[in-house]
């Protein structure tokens, strides 16, 4: 086992030997931070690729997307584009290169990065180079004002507590320790608050065995989100893979090297995530701003002209690249690729009445899928 890996199983077995079971979220969380502080998690050699590492392309529609916006809006100064989990910044590189193209556009706005892995900031200042940039810890720590906010599988990071339906009715999914065995498991303990209101009225009789995931971190966020945008004005773009409807089901996954692995493996090696729950954030969301969406990504790119933009590439590639075009295309939005499991949702001021490219009426069909169907 590595020395961080240790460090990391050992505190936490200690800690529930001490304290009893702890939430799937202070799991997620322990591991998401030191996951992150310790690897780049990117790209081939690494656990996993996202969109932007895929294609150019990919931050060209949002680039394209967002000077849509600012036109409609007309023509704003001091733009805040603000990226929630930057990564590796290939696509902000990308946002910031294709917005150039948009002179007035680009001399009126500043690049905000909210990231608190120091290892990936540093890795993001390189991708950035030439181009002055902040970084804070969190959201509410970027200064006031009119905001383009985008989030690419930012929100599956963010830990989720999961309840699960046992004969003695709903009780929080929780990690113990099995000191013999010196690993990691699944057990429930009881609620000390009444959970009615926090999941919709139907899945209280769920079966026995079902469990409801909801990630308090991510509504509080998108609350904010919208807040601001209430305040100030602006617009946010959120991408990320889940479903459009609330539903239930275990959506807790680990990814290693690519492949699925044992989320209670070694933690803080693996890329832990959670379906995003599209619904229930837009009902967040909605209460302050107005929302669009959320669309299937294939939806989302074609309408903005992505398969528009594969074509042209390709009019000076060689055969080679005109193929690895096309693949990244497929990739990106062919339903049994990322087109469907991943969705697109945009909020704008409910005042604004602007409407944001990529959320025309065909999109309506997202709403209406289940988790069992990603
Ligand atoms: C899966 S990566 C997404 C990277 C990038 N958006 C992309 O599309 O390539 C998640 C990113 O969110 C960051 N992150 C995770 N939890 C965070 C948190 N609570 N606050 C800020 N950043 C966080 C990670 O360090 C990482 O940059």
């Amino acid at each position: 086992m590595p020395e961080n890996q240790k460090k990391l199983h050992n505190a936490l077995a200690e800690r529930i030997k001490r304290q009893g079971p702890i939430s799937v979220a202070e799991y997620m969380s322990l591991a998401a931070e030191a996951y992150y502080k310790n690897k780049d998690p990117f790209g081939a050699a690494g656990d996993f690729t996202t969109a932007p590492e895929i294609s150019q392309m990919f931050g060209e529609m949002i680039g394209a997307w967002l000077v849509d916006v600012w036109l409609q809006m007309g023509r704003p100064e001091n733009v805040k584009l603000v990226e929630l989990g930057p990564g590796r910044g290939t696509l902000a590189a990308d946002i910031m290169r294709t917005i150039s193209a948009w002179p007035d556009f680009r001399s009126v706005v500043s690049l905000h990065l909210v990231e608190t892995s120091p290892r990936l900031r540093d890795v993001q200042a390189v991708a950035l180079k030439g181009i002055r940039a902040g970084w804070y810890d969190s959201f509410s720590e970027v200064p006031e004002g009119l905001c383009f906010v985008v989030a690419n599988e930012f929100f599956d990071a963010l830990p989720v507590h999961q309840f699960k339906k046992t004969a003695g009715g709903w009780q929080e999914r929780c990690v113990g320790y099995d000191a013999e065995k010196n690993a990691f498991l699944f057990t429930t303990t009881p609620l000390d608050f009444d959970i009615t209101g926090m999941m919709p009225e139907e899945f209280m009789e769920a079966p026995a065995g079902s469990i409801f995931e909801i990630s308090p971190a991510s509504l509080g966020i998108i609350d904010e989100i919208s807040q601001r945008l209430k305040r100030c004005g602006g617009a946010a773009l959120i991408l990320d893979y889940g479903h459009a409807l609330p539903g239930l089901g275990d959506t807790l996954q680990a990814v290693s090297q690519h492949r699925y692995a044992d989320v209670l493996e070694a933690p803080g090696e693996r890329d832990i995530t959670a379906h995003v729950d599209f619904g229930t954030l837009a009902t967040v969301a909605g209460q302050s701003a107005a929302v669009a969406g959320p669309v299937t990504q294939g939806q989302f790119l074609i309408a903005v002209g992505i398969e528009a933009r594969a074509e042209k590439l390709g009019e000076n590639a060689t055969d080679k690249q005109r193929r690895d075009i096309m693949s990244a295309l497929c990739r990106l939005v062919a339903p049994q690729a990322m087109g469907r499991l991943f969705k697109v949702m945009a909020l704008t001021p409910k005042a604004a009445t602007i409407e944001p490219a990529g959320f025309e009426p065909a999109g309506v069909e997202a709403h209406h899928d289940e988790i069992s169907d990603d």
